[in-house]
């Protein structure tokens, strides 16, 4: 049996995966500092697989404890790095701490996956990488633009990295996937999606207001160049997220890849408009959001949505939930958390 090193997975898409791998047969050890999620993910694994994934607490940023813990290990045969900061707001107010964090921390796992002897890396990447694209839908070769906000330089430079270090001539196969925008929750509704303090995201922002833990949610901007004015993102379920990550780990360990660096697009190949995505949560859970239309919010773009070709015929991976089902089981989750 194969054992997989997961950082970041009690966050919310480690957690998701960590359960799709052990659903798979793969041994799982974690590693995470618990700085964006809660440690009883691990016994709501456990609930939902019957196996409880090794864990270990500490920071990535911490190069020794990364060289020790995976020197501990010993047996890990591919690591799927998500540890990472995600908040594209408050990584425009406080830079260095995501370069710091972000970086700092994939190098040090670079570095201790080299001592010893770990070949295989799957990275958690974003379809930030391409801004505002010029023509859609996105392939894998679509330029990588400027980053508008520090965020997105740290997944540029994450991608940058990997190659960097393969063309040093170190011994790595890695793949870096990038996420269109991942939603919704297991259909257990014992993990999901937690934010700490106010959600910036569309989805878990819909489900605290619809709670009662937020007030009205704000859609930004009407005016975009869309049908309805509202932005367009592909919304891909996480579970269908998660699983491409089995695949891509297969991929590794069966040395399936075509190159020492791949890349391929996560998503649905769809687009929905954010009023789109108000709507289908309505008509998915009969309940109603309150909201109403304000002033863009900076640094957002106006339309991006996935060419997902190379993903479904190199990984014969394709999305198989829809929107509806994805907000269903992010409200259900909701309500289970607040206990509703
Ligand atoms: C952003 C990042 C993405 C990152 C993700 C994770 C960009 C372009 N995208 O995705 O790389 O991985 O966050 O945090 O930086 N919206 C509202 N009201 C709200 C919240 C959102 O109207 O309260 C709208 C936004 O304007 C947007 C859509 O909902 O049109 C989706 O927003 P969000 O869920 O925050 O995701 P992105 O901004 O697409």
């Amino acid at each position: 049996m194969s054992k997989i090193l997961v950082s970041g997975g009690t966050g919310y898409i480690g957690s998701h995966t960590v359960v799709e791998l052990q659903n798979a047969g793969f041994e799982v050890a974690i590693i995470d500092s618990l700085a964006n999620s809660q440690i009883d993910v691990i016994d709501h694994i456990e609930q939902i697989t019957g196996k409880r994934p090794e864990f270990y607490q500490f920071d990535l940023k911490e190069r020794h404890d990364t060289r020790a813990v995976l020197k501990e290990l010993d047996n890990i045969d591919a690591v799927i790095h998500f540890a990472a900061y995600k908040s594209v707001g408050e990584s425009v107010a406080n830079p260095f701490k995501y370069y710091r964090n972000n970086l700092q921390s994939l190098m040090n796992m670079i570095d201790g996956m080299n001592r010893n002897h770990v070949r295989h890396m799957v990275l958690s990447s974003s379809c930030t990488v391409y801004g505002q694209p010029d023509v859609l839908p996105v392939t894998e070769q679509s330029p990588v633009k400027p980053a508008d906000s520090p965020y997105g330089s740290t997944k540029q430079i994450s991608e940058q990295i990997i190659q960097d270090a393969i063309r040093s001539g170190l011994d790595m196969n890695a793949i870096a996937l990038r996420y269109f925008n991942p939603i919704g929750a297991h259909e257990s509704a014992k993990i999901g999606e937690l934010p700490v303090g106010e959600p910036n995201n569309l989805v878990p922002y819909i489900t605290q207001s619809v709670a009662g833990v937020r007030g009205q949610l704000k859609v930004f901007g009407n005016d975009y160049n869309t049908p309805d004015g509202t932005p367009i993102r592909d919304y891909i379920h996480v579970v269908d997220l998660a699983k491409a990550h089995v695949v891509a780990i297969k991929r590794l360990l069966e040395g399936k890849n075509k190159a020492n660096y791949e890349v391929f697009n996560l998503g649905t190949g769809t687009g929905n408009s954010v009023l789109e995505v108000i709507k289908t949560f309505e008509s998915a859970t009969g309940q109603n959001v309150n909201y109403a239309v304000t002033d863009r919010r900076a640094g957002d773009i106006e339309k991006v949505w996935a060419d997902t070709t190379l993903a479904n015929t190199e990984l014969g991976w394709k999305a198989e939930k829809s929107l509806a089902d994805a907000l269903r089981s992010a409200w259900n989750w909701e309500k289970n958390y607040r206990n509703i």
